[in-house]
């Protein structure tokens, strides 16, 4: 594995499981120091252990919790290279706008898109006192393209890390920090598999779009990951990301 990540230390949230896992794998393979976050501890530790990084139980909706993350992180490695920053939720009770409460509105809004919020400001005073940074925060397809199996907060959250990534590259681009929405296809993961188990029509209904014929497998997503955290995407940043076999591009499929 070519070593683009050496000496470099990486934050990953939703780090103990799915794309998170995967691409803390990939991160520590090319070299990183990575931080797991994640609520999980179980998952968490495993994550973090497997490639000698270090576990940090946190809760990214918790402001306090977010802001010692990343001071523990510099205070245990002396600085922050990557944010990526992951951790999501998409829950069965979020779905059409006629069926969706408020809570569940609010619950997803939380973990999706105020996390971002909170982990993009407190990462990149770290980054500004580095004198360099990338942040890559995970949207999805369903903020370029609308669904009529609506998960309707997932993807208004979705649409809101978009833009916040786009606004933030833009700002802090002078001072050598960047920042980059990545937006997934449907990916084979947990997350994926619970909403799909309980509704296999959902699944081939959303399937039939993919042109690849197949959803994304974890370490594809991370492999997109590790290139918008070297230094090989150096003149991207508050771009969307799209790596979704095809399906943005698409008008029909291939029988
Ligand atoms: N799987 C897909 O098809 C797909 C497609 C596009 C985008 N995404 C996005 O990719 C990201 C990762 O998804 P995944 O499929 O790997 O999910 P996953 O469920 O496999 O993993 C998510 C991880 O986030 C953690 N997490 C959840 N809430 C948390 C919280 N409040 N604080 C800290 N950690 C928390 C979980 O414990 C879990 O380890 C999410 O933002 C998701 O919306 C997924």
């Amino acid at each position: 594995m070519v070593q683009r990540l050496e000496g470099r230390v990486a934050v990953v949230t939703g780090g103990g499981s799915g794309i998170g896992l995967a691409t803390v794998r990939r991160f520590a393979s090319e070299g990183a120091k990575v931080v797991v976050a994640d609520v999980d501890p179980n998952a968490g530790k495993a994550a973090a252990d497997e490639v000698g990084g270090l576990f940090v139980q946190v809760d990214v909706t918790d402001e306090e919790q977010v802001k010692a993350l990343f001071q523990t992180t510099v205070d245990t490695y002396g600085k922050l290279d990557i944010a990526f920053n992951n951790a999501g939720i998409s829950p069965p009770d979020d779905d059409s706008i006629l069926t969706t409460g408020i809570e569940a509105w609010e619950r997803v809004q939380k973990v999706n898109l105020t996390s971002v919020y909170l982990c993009c400001k407190y990462a990149i005073p770290h980054m500004q006192a580095n004198g360099k940074g990338s942040i890559i925060n995970t949207a999805s397809f369903v903020a370029t393209m609308g669904a009529a199996t609506s998960q309707i907060s997932y993807t208004a959250s979705k649409g809101g890390v978009l833009a916040m990534s786009r606004e933030l590259g833009v700002q802090f681009a002078r001072e050598g920090i960047r920042v980059n929405a990545l937006s997934p296809g449907p990916v084979n993961t947990p997350l994926l598999q619970e909403l799909f188990a309980k509704d296999p029509e959902r699944a081939a209904r959303r399937l039939v779009h993919v042109p690849l014929g197949r959803f994304a497998e974890p370490e594809e997503i991370a492999a997109a990951v590790a290139f918008l955290a070297s230094d090989d995407s150096s003149f991207m940043t508050a771009s969307n990301f799209l790596v979704d076999g095809g399906i943005a591009g698409a008008y029909v499929t291939p029988l």
